[in-house]
């Protein structure tokens, strides 16, 4: 049953705390989820339980690091106005997502999360054999579906934790989505559409399920998703109804593939605090000018006349993130008649990137002298939050018969 996620005007991200971002959180994520702020209703949130999963032996690290992060999201312009901006760990209706969905994942699921090995094998320092770790895509997956997200934006390397998503919820709404009345109601939601779409419902249902008509079956849901009149409940029971399933409480979430980035760290591989090769986003003017004019170039240019080859320097990526054609031409032809020299080639980047930076840092700035409004914006995005995560474990429990009226 492929359920599809109505609520499709839904985004939820999480990020790990690590502290201070740099200039790949800012390509790699954040540009996308500033932009993605505008188009959908956006929960953006601090992943500290994910945190734990490898840092459980320095657990008090993670509370600074979810601040710093934070702060780094309002300066990069995440706007508390237009997304729920929330803390995990506020929201034990994860938690309680988690459990439950705990109860029907197969262990061989979570076993065969690519993941979960290359994590293992890449982490090696730690002993990530833990029932938290092994459940960490599954955390992932209450998540997404305790605000029944229709869109996850994530990089590819996170496709599998939703996909796993896709899953568990399919299970779940096989397992629980049969009410022992369910046609009956059903039947008498149908009618609460009115005569002319009531009729047009039934006959997409009918061409669907005798004929397997996978068009009447998009139509179908087209017409459920204009149906305002209608409850959430009602929507849902439709859209299960339509398959001949039950109804569905969680549904499937779709990866929304975020643009792979090219920003390089100052070595040329990927810009990352492990490497050591980052400018983070709240660097000086001076750090930036120092940590550009250090990077390493074609080490074929020993002196300044000799010619050198963009594709063997990482400066030339940087170009490629920051540089319009005419200035990526200048820089090609410069370097291979070397009638520029490196620093000349640098110089525009420096000027580029400071340009880029110092609104944020001054943002940033703003906002660590006012812990308090940061607290305050994390406090109402929890409680936003809590509002939809709760409306769902109503459902989820009910669902199960964990009601004890
Ligand atoms: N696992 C994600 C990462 O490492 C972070 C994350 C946790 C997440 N929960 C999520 C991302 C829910 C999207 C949706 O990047
Ligand atoms: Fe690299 Fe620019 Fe020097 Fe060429 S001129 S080697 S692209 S820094």
């Amino acid at each position: 049953m492929d359920t599809v996620a109505y609520q499709s005007r839904r985004i939820v991200s999480g990020m790990r705390p690590t502290g201070q971002l740099h200039l790949g959180h800012y390509h790699g994520v954040l540009k996308n989820w500033i932009k993605l702020q505008h188009e959908f209703d956006s929960f953006f949130f601090v992943a500290d339980w994910h945190a734990l999963t490898t840092h459980y032996e320095n657990s008090h690290v993670i509370e600074e690091s979810v601040w710093e992060m934070v702060i780094d999201w309002l300066a990069a312009g995440i706007e508390p106005a237009s997304a729920t901006l929330f803390l995990q760990s506020r929201v034990p209706e994860h938690a309680e997502l988690h459990l439950l969905l705990s109860m029907i994942t197969p262990l061989s699921w979570l076993e065969r999360v690519p993941t979960y090995k290359d994590q293992q094998d890449k982490l090696k320092e730690k002993d990530l054999s833990t029932y938290g770790f092994l459940g960490y895509p599954l955390l992932q997956s209450a998540d997404i579906l305790v605000y029944r997200a229709g869109q996850v934006p994530v990089g590819e390397d996170q496709v599998p934790h939703v996909e796993l998503t896709r899953e568990v919820a399919r299970r779940f709404n096989h397992i629980y989505g049969r009410e022992a009345d369910f046609e009956d109601k059903a039947e008498a939601t149908i009618k609460k559409m009115g005569k002319k779409n009531a009729k047009h419902y039934i006959n997409l249902r009918k061409a669907y399920q005798e004929q397997g008509d996978t068009e009447a079956l998009q139509a179908a849901r087209e017409l459920l998703k204009s149906q305002q009149n209608l409850a959430a409940a009602d929507t849902e029971r439709l859209f299960g109804y339509l398959e001949g399933g039950g109804k569905v409480i969680l549904p499937e979430p779709n990866a929304l593939l975020t643009p792979a980035s090219k920003m390089p760290g100052l070595d040329g591989q990927k810009m990352s605090k492990s490497y050591n090769n980052t400018i983070s986003l709240r660097e000086s003017d001076q750090s930036v000018a120092e940590k550009i004019k250090r990077m390493p170039t074609d080490p074929s240019r020993v002196r300044r006349t000799d010619p050198g080859n963009p594709d063997r320097c990482p400066v030339w990526q940087l170009h490629e993130v920051y540089s319009d054609d005419e200035q990526k031409a200048w820089v090609q032809h410069g370097c291979r008649t070397a009638a520029i020299g490196c620093l000349d080639c640098k110089s525009p980047l420096i000027d580029s990137i400071i340009a880029e930076l110092k609104p944020m840092r001054d943002r940033a700035a703003m906002f660590s002298q006012q812990p308090e409004e940061v607290r305050r914006i994390i406090d109402e995005g929890n409680a936003a939050a809590r509002d939809v995560a709760q409306e769902t474990l109503n459902d989820v429990r009910i669902a199960m018969g964990l009601t004890y009226k």
